[in-house]
């Protein structure tokens, strides 16, 4: 028998009501602060994502679903969304417009990393790009906004803070801190001895033990940020105290995408095991001229719908719409006039068994069905259709024209 492959899941039924309701919930939400949504392609230019989330990331140098299509373009699944929303930003030239641009999305996305409990090969997304604003309001705007999903979801969270700095103080902080990776590069992994080259801040989230003992002691961007991100930290903080969000400031945070600089934050759920990890983002004012487009001060963030379905509480399901069914075969043609006229305007599901009305009415409640109407022979010599309110456990008995009339139902 053929298996979907490892870390790629169906989404059945059930947990696609829950994916819906994610949905609705996030997409109204990202409407409400207006945001408009926008789709890119799956496939992209390999080099879209080697230029933006970098070379050196886990996600492009080991997890990436690249190959050389038949045109012998080298190309890959996206395994994020900002890339592409930038890229269609720059192709479209709305970089060149000027204004304010705000772009929801969602949707697959690839890593080739080892599956295990919300951490699967193809996930789905939720994310925000805001393009056009340099103030801290929209670094704001945006936890506000991830806060107001998550609680319109039910779902509690912790949120980690930290500043990455911009050009003018990443550079002498990046140099303290090779020297302090070379003070004891001699008991350090293997990872941290390559990020020293390719990206030294990386080190700070190293998983190993023994490493992160050691970085206690390194010096931290924190302390050494220039006046403007500084300020800019300093206002976020106060924002986010004016609106009760409240947060950790973790040092260590520096996101496994090398395109942020200044803001970058994290919420995390201590209810679903080491994954925790539920949303990600920050700013990332260089990437759009990195891209090849005008200098454009950027900021956003991607909720992972995966790990959200874990933790998301479900209003109570409501009963809906009608549950038809025949009692015999010759009762089925008025069943389905019924179901036309009724779908005009609401849920209409026929079973197309004969059955008994026990099985009938098991069957309404199966579905969650508000109504359970059924036509048998009494009711095909009287013109009239059975139906029993299942929310009133009420019975009643109408004219089958009732039911066959649009204007009626
Ligand atoms: P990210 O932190 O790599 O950020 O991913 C965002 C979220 O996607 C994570 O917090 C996690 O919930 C979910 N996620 C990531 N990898 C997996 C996986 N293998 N399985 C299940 N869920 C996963 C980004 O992707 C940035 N593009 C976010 C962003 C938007 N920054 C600015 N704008």
């Amino acid at each position: 028998m053929i298996q979907s492959l490892r870390g790629m899941n169906d989404i059945l039924s059930n947990d696609y009501e829950r994916y819906e309701y994610f949905l609705n919930t996030a997409s109204t939400v990202a409407k409400r602060y207006g945001f408009h949504y926008i789709e890119t392609p799956l496939l992209e230019e390999t080099a879209l994502f080697k230029r933006s989330v970098g070379e050196s990331s886990d996600i492009v140098g080991k997890e990436m679903y690249q190959f050389t299509d038949k045109g012998d373009n080298d190309v890959c699944l996206r395994p994020e969304g900002t890339a592409g929303v930038v890229r269609a930003f720059v192709q479209h030239k709305l970089d060149k417009k000027g204004g304010i641009h705000r772009f929801y999305y969602h949707g697959a996305m690839f890593r080739y990393e080892r599956p295990q409990k919300g951490r699967l090969r193809q996930f789905h997304q939720f994310g925000v790009e805001s393009f056009g604003v340099d103030s801290v309001y929209e670094d704001a705007l945006m936890i506000m906004m991830v806060a107001d999903i998550l609680k319109a979801l039910g779902i509690g969270y912790r949120l980690k803070l930290n500043s990455l700095g911009d050009q003018h103080c990443m550079p002498a902080y990046r140099e303290k801190l090779v020297s302090f990776i070379e003070s004891c590069d001699d008991v350090l992994c293997d990872d941290c001895i390559r990020r020293k080259v390719t990206n030294p801040i990386r080190v700070l989230d190293c998983k190993n033990d023994a490493c992160q003992n050691l970085y206690v002691n390194a010096p931290k961007l924190i302390h050494h940020l220039c006046e403007g991100c500084q300020s800019d930290f300093d206002t976020l903080k106060e924002i986010l105290d004016n609106h009760a969000i409240a947060y950790e400031i973790d040092t260590n945070l520096v996101r496994g995408l090398d395109y942020y600089s200044k803001t970058a934050f994290e919420f995390v759920s201590d209810d679903i095991g080491s994954q925790s990890a539920i949303a990600g983002g920050g700013r990332y004012d260089r990437l759009i001229e990195f891209l090849d487009g005008k200098p454009t001060p950027a900021v956003g963030f991607a909720l992972g719908i995966e790990r959200l379905m874990e933790l998301i509480v479900m209003p109570e399901a409501v009963r809906e719409g009608y549950y038809l069914g025949a009692m015999d075969d010759e009762s089925l043609p008025q069943i389905l006039k019924v179901a036309e006229t009724l779908r005009s305007t609401q849920k209409a599901v026929v079973e197309y068994d004969s059955k008994s009305l026990k099985a009938h009415l098991k069957g309404a409640d199966r579905i969650n069905a508000r109504y359970c109407a059924v036509i048998g022979e009494n009711e095909r010599q009287e013109g009239t259709i059975w139906v029993k309110d299942l929310l009133e456990k009420q019975e009643s008995t109408f004219p089958l024209t009732h039911f066959t009339t649009k204007e009626n139902v």
